[in-house]
């Protein structure tokens, strides 16, 4: 049997990051993985690069249950410590858009530099080890095939279900009500929509990408849509996705540039035109022709009535769609949902009716939106339960 004084369950982002923490600050800590490798998400992150913070991070960038729990952890580890770190590492790195940071190089830069990390506190990374079972009996007890490890602290870091072809698994949830922690259930976020009925028309233009405002529930998102042979994506749509209902609308401005009586205002200028050439003008060129014909308005603008335009107007700032699904947790990049905040100190991770256990990153009720929030917040949560070890 192995003596240590943690035990972290899963080594993807928030894993690692705590076990160089609580290593660093003197404690022995094991990392049992079940895949072959560490960090095999943050390797396909970001296209190969890694969105691995955002510099704009603020808790308004996540949904859970309690929109406050994640405050504490990120102002204690933010987007700018993490980028000391990756600056200490001479990882070299760019800003894309709206404030996300992705290397110049590769995601394997960030891999290497937590395991640098990790190795800087010797912690004792397994992988390939199969948990049989965990108990806890004064000490947190785990059986895998390959053997027996102990400890007093035990953290829950296995991520959430979402691709499950890269290893992942709901393991975090069935542990943690193994030990009497509530599970708020899990979904899939920032997820491709299926369209059916009539909507499955707009499939014809699969590969078509346009700037949109796109709005599900109370959130808003101005970034672009692409229309696929199932339904909806893009980074507008899978940022709605994460508030999408099933059963709701979702609706998409397909003109944000364009404001009041706009349409009105183009037949007054060019009365000869018609609302396929004005629409053509303003989006790519197969869009424009499925939403002429969807809206019914065919001929000159000057012989189209004014009501006619409003409504037309109105229906191109206000699409609405009726998403009949999700591409579920098989193209979700992440989970919603998952171990329940009210569980969790939000200084230290560590759930309130079972000293010693911890549950960070993914598995906890904290879903970041597109573009290196969800790193953010596995760094955070690992670093508030790795510090919280440490000091022990
Ligand atoms: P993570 O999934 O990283 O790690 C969990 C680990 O636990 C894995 O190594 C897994 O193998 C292991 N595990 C699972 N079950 C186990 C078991 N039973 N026993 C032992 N080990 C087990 N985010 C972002 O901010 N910027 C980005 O660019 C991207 N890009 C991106 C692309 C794609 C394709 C996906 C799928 C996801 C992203 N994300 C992202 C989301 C981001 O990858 C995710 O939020 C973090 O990796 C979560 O970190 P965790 O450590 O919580 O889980």
């Amino acid at each position: 049997m192995a003596a240590h004084d943690a035990i972290i369950l899963g080594g993807g982002a928030a894993g690692l990051m705590c076990a160089a923490r609580a290593a660093q600050a003197g404690k022995r800590v094991v990392v049992l993985e079940r895949a072959e490798t560490v960090g095999r998400k943050i390797l396909i992150s970001g296209g190969g690069r890694c969105n691995f913070t955002n510099i704009g991070t603020s808790p308004a960038n996540y949904l859970s249950a309690n929109p406050h729990f994640a405050k504490s952890a990120l102002a204690r580890y933010t987007a700018r410590d993490f980028l000391d770190l990756v600056e200490r590492h001479g990882i070299a790195w760019h800003e894309k858009t709206l404030g996300q940071l992705f290397c110049d190089g590769s995601a394997r830069q960030i891999v290497d530099m937590l395991l640098a990390e990790c190795a800087g506190g010797a912690v004792d990374i397994r992988c390939g080890e199969t948990i049989r079972g965990v108990s806890h009996e004064g000490n947190f007890h785990v059986t895998t095939d390959r053997g027996r490890y102990s400890a007093p602290a035990l953290v829950i870091a296995t991520g959430g279900p979402s691709i499950p072809k890269l290893g992942a698994t709901s393991f975090a949830y069935d542990l943690a009500r193994q030990f009497g922690l509530k599970v708020i259930q899990p979904r899939p976020a920032l997820v491709p929509l299926t369209l059916g009925g009539e909507e499955v028309l707009f499939g014809d233009i699969s590969g078509v990408a346009a700037p949109v405002h796109a709005t599900a529930g109370k959130a808003s998102f101005a970034e672009a849509a692409l229309f696929t042979h199932r339904g909806l994506s893009g980074p507008a749509i899978l940022q709605a996705s994460s508030y999408w209902q099933p059963g709701s609308a979702l609706t998409i401005d397909f003109l944000p540039g364009q404001t009041g009586d706009w349409l009105l205002q183009r037949k007054r200028e060019t009365p000869q035109t018609t609302v396929k050439a004005v629409l053509r003008n303003l989006l790519p060129q197969r869009l424009a022709d499925i939403l002429t014909e969807r809206l019914g308005l065919a001929g000159d603008l000057g012989n189209l009535g004014d009501k006619a335009l409003r409504q037309a107007q109105d229906r191109l700032g206000r699409w609405t769609f009726h998403p009949n699904g999700t591409e579920g947790f098989a193209k979700a990049e992440v989970t919603a949902g998952g171990i329940a905040t009210g569980e969790l100190s939000s200084r230290t991770m560590e759930a309130t009716r079972v000293p010693g256990l911890f549950a960070i990153g993914e598995a906890v009720d904290v879903t970041g939106w597109l573009g290196g929030y969800n790193f953010q917040w596995a760094w955070a949560s690992g670093v508030a339960a790795g510090d919280a070890i440490g000091a022990r």
